[in-house]
């Protein structure tokens, strides 16, 4: 005999399995819609602006144009203002900077085209990553060495990547205050033993729970 509070369970119960197939098959359609970017995509930019420039030969902190990335879930790109700290003095003639000065002068912001973009039912958050010793690097490659042609995706982004460093975090750890160091190695050359010294420290325990990434 079935006890009467589970047949009174069934309808519930079907209805979650119905809506648990049909967002996983939704998470199937976008996954696979060719909005999702991938490896090696690298769109042109209405700026020829060149990171290899910036940050690797003036050697600005990334920090400078992208301020919110240790506080928040994004990380986002710098306002006009921000070019203009330097380009209302410096190359303030420049072809190439014809539409920072029109930005500048309408409000409007310059039209950068996203690179990096995860479907939306997958959840990011940068500050998660950056205050945990994870760096830039490990995510977006060598941007320092990303020339006026522009920032192109350097890994895949996808589901399998991201767990495979949720369960293996250690060769990716550095100390908090390297993070934005695109170059950095351990004193001692022993990655594994500082990563997993830090993993200790900060007590790192990345979750590979579904819910962690679609909520
Ligand atoms: C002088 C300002 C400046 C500095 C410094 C800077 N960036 Fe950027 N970054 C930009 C601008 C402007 C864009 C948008 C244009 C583009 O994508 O090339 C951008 C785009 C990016 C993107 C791609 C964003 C997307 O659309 O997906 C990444 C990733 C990035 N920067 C990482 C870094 C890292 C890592 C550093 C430090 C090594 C850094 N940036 C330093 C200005 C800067
Ligand atoms: C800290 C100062 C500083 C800031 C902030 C800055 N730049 Fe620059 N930028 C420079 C310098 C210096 C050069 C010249 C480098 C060289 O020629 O070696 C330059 C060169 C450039 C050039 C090449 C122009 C040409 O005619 O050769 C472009 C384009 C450019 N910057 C875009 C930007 C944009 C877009 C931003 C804002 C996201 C920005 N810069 C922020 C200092 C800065
Ligand atoms: C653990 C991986 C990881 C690390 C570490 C990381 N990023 Fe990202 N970044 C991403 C992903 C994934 C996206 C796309 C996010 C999305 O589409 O929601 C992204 C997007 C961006 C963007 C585009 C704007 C945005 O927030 O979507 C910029 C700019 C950027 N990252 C800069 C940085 C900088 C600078 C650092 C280091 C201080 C950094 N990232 C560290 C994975 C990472
Ligand atoms: C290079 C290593 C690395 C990669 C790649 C990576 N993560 Fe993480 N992630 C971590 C670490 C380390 C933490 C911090 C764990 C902790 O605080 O215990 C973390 C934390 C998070 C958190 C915060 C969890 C919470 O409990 O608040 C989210 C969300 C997350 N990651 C999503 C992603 C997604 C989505 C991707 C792929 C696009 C990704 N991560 C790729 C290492 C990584
Ligand atoms: C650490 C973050 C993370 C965790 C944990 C995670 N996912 Fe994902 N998942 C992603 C990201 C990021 C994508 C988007 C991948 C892309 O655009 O290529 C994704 C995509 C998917 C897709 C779409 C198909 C595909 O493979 O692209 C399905 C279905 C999915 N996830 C189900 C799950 C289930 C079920 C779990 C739990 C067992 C889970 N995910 C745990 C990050 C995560």
């Amino acid at each position: 005999m079935v006890p009467s509070w589970i047949n009174g369970l069934r309808v519930p119960l079907l209805v979650c399995f119905v809506a648990l197939l049909g967002y996983a098959g939704l998470l199937l359609l976008y996954g696979n819609a060719p909005a999702v970017t991938d490896a090696g995509y690298q769109p042109t930019q209405p700026v020829p602006f060149s990171h290899a420039v910036h940050a690797g030969e003036l050697g600005m902190d990334c920090r400078y144009c992208h301020s919110s990335v240790e506080k928040s879930a994004f990380a986002t790109v710098p306002a006009t203002s921000t070019c203009m700290n330097c380009h209302q003095n410096i190359l303030g003639n420049s072809e190439q900077l014809v539409p920072v000065r029109e930005s500048h002068e309408t409000g409007l912001p310059v039209t950068w085209t996203r690179v990096h973009d995860l479907p939306d039912f997958a959840y990011f958050d940068h500050s998660a990553h950056v205050r945990r010793g994870v760096g830039c690097v490990s995510c977006h490659g060598r941007i320092d060495t990303m020339d006026e042609s522009g920032v192109y995706q350097d890994q895949p982004l996808s589901m399998g990547w991201c767990l495979e460093c949720h369960r293996n975090p250690e060769p990716h750890l550095r100390p908090l205050d390297q993070v934005t160091n695109m170059t950095f190695v351990p004193p001692d050359g022993d990655q594994l033993a500082l990563g997993r010294e830090l993993r200790k420290s900060l007590n790192l325990n990345p979750s590979t729970d579904c819910s962690t990434c679609h909520r």
